[in-house]
């Protein structure tokens, strides 16, 4: 078995001690002896956005609560060709989900970022948004303020763009609309200046099999394009949450934050006859610590933690309530529901030995080598990324008859069900399926007679639109004893049960699509042959089912778990459309987890949308209640 350049051992020089170069020291009994009016449990992408939006108000004093360390100072975080390095090591929480029976009872690794800028530290850079429809679909829902429209503002507010020049936008083909893009934001999007050697066949040969080259941030994202990706320009650093929202202001004193803690649950307290969030209990060092919220907390711990801190606070479905020997707060049947996941196939292909990719990486002379040039010019192999993409409707693989059938496999009447459904017909312009392309083995399988002196390249397929819905739930209580936020939350995505079955069908038709691209030209030209799934036998047939259902895994873009309920409210989601979650005053969740339907986009730009808008609606409601305006009651 090969292990690729994701699983090398890494050796780090430095130790992070909890409060690194970039945060400010605090003690955690100073931390809990501070008169807060926020606290924010989690300083993932989402928490640090808020953290900065509502400490820009010196008024506001607030305190953010992050498990992992700070890592903005190590390369494996901060270099854009060591992507996917941070993968399996102390920067991530390794979750992984149930047993999945329509995989052959396979374990999916599930990765969450466990460090300052949480998931924004060590993910795939890839800066996209979705389509107008995928979020006038969480308005339809009775999100009121979550279409399209009303979101762009918030999609620019992250953003600051820095258009290519004309030579490098023509000669890489480039396509963008700069007022598409938000000018001044905090998070540094941008063009490679450098790509591998396959990125020149990319575009002609979608193009040859009928999809369009097109610009994708003007609210409908389908054809193929040269990915943007969030990079500070100046020395090819990440740019994410942590070196962004959170660096550059952590010298305001009405900010504090503390890594290396570990929230345990938030302190909801019957206040006038109304359940009410009033404070946090976390660890630090072995050491219990309680920090009390004047205004509001805020969960911002990600898709697979925010429900899990719902469930240990009261706040959840009775029966898993009961299981965990947790008493019941508030009855909400919604939370860690709703769960959507993307999902993903890897196959590989080996390539002309002339192609240039990162591969000398997995060399450590060719590596320092490549660190040389990165730190003195800020150029070389460690500034390139995976930059080939396509979305693809549906027409382009599968027949209109083929959609019609799928479409009657469909089961379920509810309004998310119906929703994804409408989007299963051979006339929709929306890229139900992503396919990626990069020369450089970026996922660890099993290639049969693996050599390590040829080349390989990945192509990715992730659904965009799955019907799969699994759960994220805290664990029974074993001997009476509840567990805690150390115990990993049961993930059971529930890939291609129930409506799944359509995901199934989809991924196997797209499969052979994904196949097909690979043996169009011009990409054939540097294409020897398929390495990983092998080609069948001679006089055999390609089992594309089976290698689906044996090689499906997650593409880490969990959501819904703490859902925007809309006109259903909590027997439907678990937040407002003001993000408070229901049934507790003084609460809110503002992170991936709110998302009420799976966006056709890797949801980084989403979620730093969604907190910037979750901060303006926190500062309205402060400055309501502090000037005591009539008409504000909300
Ligand atoms: C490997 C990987 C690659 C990805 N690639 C891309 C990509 O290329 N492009 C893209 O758009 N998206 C990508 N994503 C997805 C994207 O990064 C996430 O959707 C987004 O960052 C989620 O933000 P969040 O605020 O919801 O959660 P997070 O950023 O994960 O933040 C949650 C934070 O809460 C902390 N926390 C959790 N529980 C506790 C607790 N009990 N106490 C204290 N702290 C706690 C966590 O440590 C974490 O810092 C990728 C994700 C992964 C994992
Ligand atoms: C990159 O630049 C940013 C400021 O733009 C700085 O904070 C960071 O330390 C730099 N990183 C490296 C590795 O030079
Ligand atoms: C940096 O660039 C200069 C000028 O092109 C070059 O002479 C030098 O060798 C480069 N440094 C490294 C370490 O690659
Ligand atoms: C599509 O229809 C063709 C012809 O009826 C059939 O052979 C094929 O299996 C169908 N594919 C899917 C994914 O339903
Ligand atoms: C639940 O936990 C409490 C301690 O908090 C314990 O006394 C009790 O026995 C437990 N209940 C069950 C049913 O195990």
């Amino acid at each position: 078995m090969y292990i690729s350049r994701l699983y090398l051992p890494i050796v780090t020089l430095f130790l992070y001690l909890g409060e690194g170069n970039g945060v400010q020291a605090i003690t955690a009994s100073a931390f809990a002896a501070t008169a807060f009016d926020y606290v924010i449990v989690g300083g993932g992408t989402a928490g640090l956005v808020v953290a900065n939006r509502l400490t820009a108000n010196p008024h506001i004093k607030v305190g953010v609560l992050e498990a992992g360390a700070d890592g903005l100072d190590d390369p494996i975080i901060f270099t854009p060709g060591k992507v996917g390095w941070a993968v399996g090591t102390s920067y991530d929480w390794s979750f992984q989900t149930t047993p999945q029976p329509e995989l052959g009872n396979r374990v999916i690794p599930w990765s969450r970022g466990k460090a300052l800028g949480g998931s924004s530290a060590i993910n795939f850079y890839v800066w996209m948004r979705g389509n107008r429809q995928d979020y006038d679909a969480w308005a339809n829902l009775g999100n009121a303020g979550w279409d399209y429209d009303s979101m762009v503002p918030y999609f620019k507010k992250p953003e600051h763009f820095h258009p290519p020049s004309t030579t490098d936008a023509n000669h890489f083909k480039l396509d963008f609309v700069t007022s598409d893009h938000g000018p001044t934001g905090p998070i540094n999007t941008v063009y490679s200046n450098q790509y591998s050697g396959s990125h020149q066949y990319w575009h002609d040969t979608l193009n040859n099999l009928g999809v369009p080259r097109r610009d994708t941030f003007g609210g409908s994202n389908w054809g193929v394009w040269t990915g943007l990706t969030s990079v500070n320009p100046n020395n090819r650093t990440r740019s994410y949450a942590a070196s962004e929202y959170y660096r550059p202001f952590a010298g305001r004193s009405n900010l504090k934050v503390l890594c290396g803690a570990m929230v345990r649950k938030v302190i909801i307290q019957n206040v006038g006859g109304h359940q009410t969030a009033t404070g946090v209990k976390f660890t630090y060092g072995g050491v219990d610590y309680t920090v009390n919220a004047a205004a509001e907390v805020i969960i911002s711990a990600g898709s697979v933690q925010s429900p899990q801190i719902l469930e240990l606070s009261g706040v959840g479905k009775p029966s898993v309530l009961s299981a965990a020997n947790i008493t019941l707060k508030v009855n909400s049947p919604n939370v860690g529901e709703n769960l959507q996941d993307r999902i993903m196939t890897v196959m590989m292909y080996e390539i002309d030995n002339s192609v240039d990719n990162q591969s000398p990486l997995s060399d450590p002379t060719q590596l320092a080598a490549a660190e040389a040039e990165y730190y003195a010019n800020h150029t070389g192999l460690l500034t390139v990324l995976p930059n080939d993409f396509a979305y693809v409707p549906l027409r382009y693989y599968l027949t209109p008859s083929n959609i019609t059938t799928l479409a009657g496999m469909v089961t379920g009447t509810d309004a998310r069900t119906n929703n994804i459904k409408s989007k299963l017909t051979s006339t929709v312009d929306l890229g139900s399926m992503e396919f990626v392309f990069d020369p450089n083995i970026l996922f660890a399988v099993d290639i049969p007679d693996f050599d390590p002196a040829k080349k390989y390249a990945t192509v990715f397929q992730m659904l965009q639109y799955p019907f799969s819905t699994g759960s994220i739930h805290i664990p029974p209580a074993v001997g009476g004893v509840s567990p805690t936020s150390d115990n990993h939350p049961i993930i059971n995505p529930k890939y291609y049960e129930g409506d799944g079955i359509v995901d199934l069908h989809t991924m196997v038709a797209g499969q052979v699509f994904a196949d097909k691209i690979a043996r169009e030209g011009p990409l054939n030209s540097i294409i020897i042959k398929r390495a990983y799934p092998p080609e069948p036998a001679p006089g055999t047939t390609m089992d594309w089912l089976s290698f689906v259902k044996s090689g499906t895994v997650s593409d880490w873009h969990p959501m819904g778990t703490c859902a925007m309920g809309g006109s259903g409210g909590i027997a439907k989601g678990v937040v407002d459309e003001r993000l408070r979650v229901y049934g507790v005053k003084k609460l809110r969740v503002v992170d991936a987890s709110i998302m009420p339907l799976q966006i056709s986009s890797h949801p980084q730009g989403t979620v730093y949308a969604i907190a910037e808008k979750g901060a303006d609606m926190i500062l309205q409601d402060y400055l309501c209640k502090k000037r005591r305006r009539r008409g504000c009651r909300r």
